[in-house]
């Protein structure tokens, strides 16, 4: 589906205000293209601005139940021969008609209120009306939702049709790497360990990761500190209170991407391989992991 060609920037995503607690997640020397979460911090100790009240986990809550929910009821929905804006329109108006803002639409100047991205897109695929979802394909639908104020944000992987072993394989190995990292999540944890969790595992099954887009603290805007890398590092200690996503975006073939030149926004594997992901919020509790929408 249309013209891929490559942009010559940066992934444009992220806004993210204060860099200060970025997880380390580099080498001495590495070049990270983490767009705007270009400024690594060494901290390890997670900032109070980091650790959300009770009052806010409750309102991150309520926005994680109708985010579910949204997913749910796409999934309920999906089917081939669908175009990727029907299920915009679908997300859209579910949202709406239940009191919350889709918070991709307008934000950085996206053009609509879910992401749709198809087999080879990895993330931040742009819902069309011209792209119908064939017999086969795979496809992430990432939707994050505000409510009252409050951000969650979610996307799962849906099958369309008859889809081949290795699509299913692919797909499958992605959502386990996600639920071995959630086992990482408790006081006391690294943010490294998620990254060393699901590196390891998808690369076991000859899968890469992509170092350059991952997770990021999320509930009282879209995109906040601290940057969730999926690969090994170090990290931030997790203390209760902290809410980020999880969302290894793992690819078939190689790790490198391109952004469209179009339109600025989609990226998509270097080699044509195909590429899945999953992306759950979660908080960190007094004992362990709460999942927040997935
Ligand atoms: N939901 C994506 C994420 O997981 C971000 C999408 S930004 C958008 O972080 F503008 F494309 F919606
Ligand atoms: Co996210
Ligand atoms: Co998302």
């Amino acid at each position: 589906y249309g013209y891929k060609s490559r942009y010559p920037m940066k992934v444009k995503f992220l806004n993210l205000g204060s860099l200060d607690n970025i997880i380390e997640c580099l080498s001495p020397g590495d070049n990270l293209n983490l767009g705007i979460f270009d400024k690594v911090s060494r901290a390890g100790i997670p900032n109070h601005k980091l650790i959300k009240t009770p009052e806010q986990l409750e309102g991150i809550r309520k926005a994680g139940k109708l985010n579910t929910a949204i997913l749910d009821m796409v999934a309920e929905n999906i089917k081939a021969g669908m175009s990727t804006d029907d299920i915009n329109t679908l997300g859209h108006n579910y949202t709406v008609e239940h009191g919350g803002i889709p918070a991709p639409l307008g934000y950085q100047g996206f053009p609509k209120s879910v992401c749709t991205s198809v087999n080879d897109a990895i993330c931040h695929g742009i819902p069309d009306p011209n792209q119908i979802l064939q017999d086969g394909d795979i496809i992430n639908v990432d939707v994050t939702t505000i409510l009252d104020g409050y951000y969650a944000d979610a996307s799962r992987m849906f099958l369309i049709g008859n889809v081949c072993d290795e699509a299913r394989k692919l797909v499958e190995v992605t959502k386990e790497s996600v639920d071995l990292a959630l086992k990482e999540v408790k006081p006391w944890g690294r943010l490294g360990d998620i990254g060393a969790v699901i590196s390891e595992y998808v690369h076991q099954h000859g899968y890469t990761v992509l170092r350059d887009i991952g997770g990021h603290g999320v509930g009282n805007d879209f995109h906040e500190d601290p940057y969730v890398c999926h690969k090994r590092g170090t990290g931030m200690l997790l203390v209760p209170g902290m809410v980020f996503t999880i969302e290894p975006m793992v690819n078939e073939g190689k790790e490198d991407f391109f952004v469209d030149e179009e339109n600025e926004w989609t990226v998509y594997t270097e080699d044509g391989s195909l590429s899945a992901q999953w992306e759950y919020t979660v908080a960190v509790t007094e004992d362990g992991v709460e999942i927040i929408t997935h």
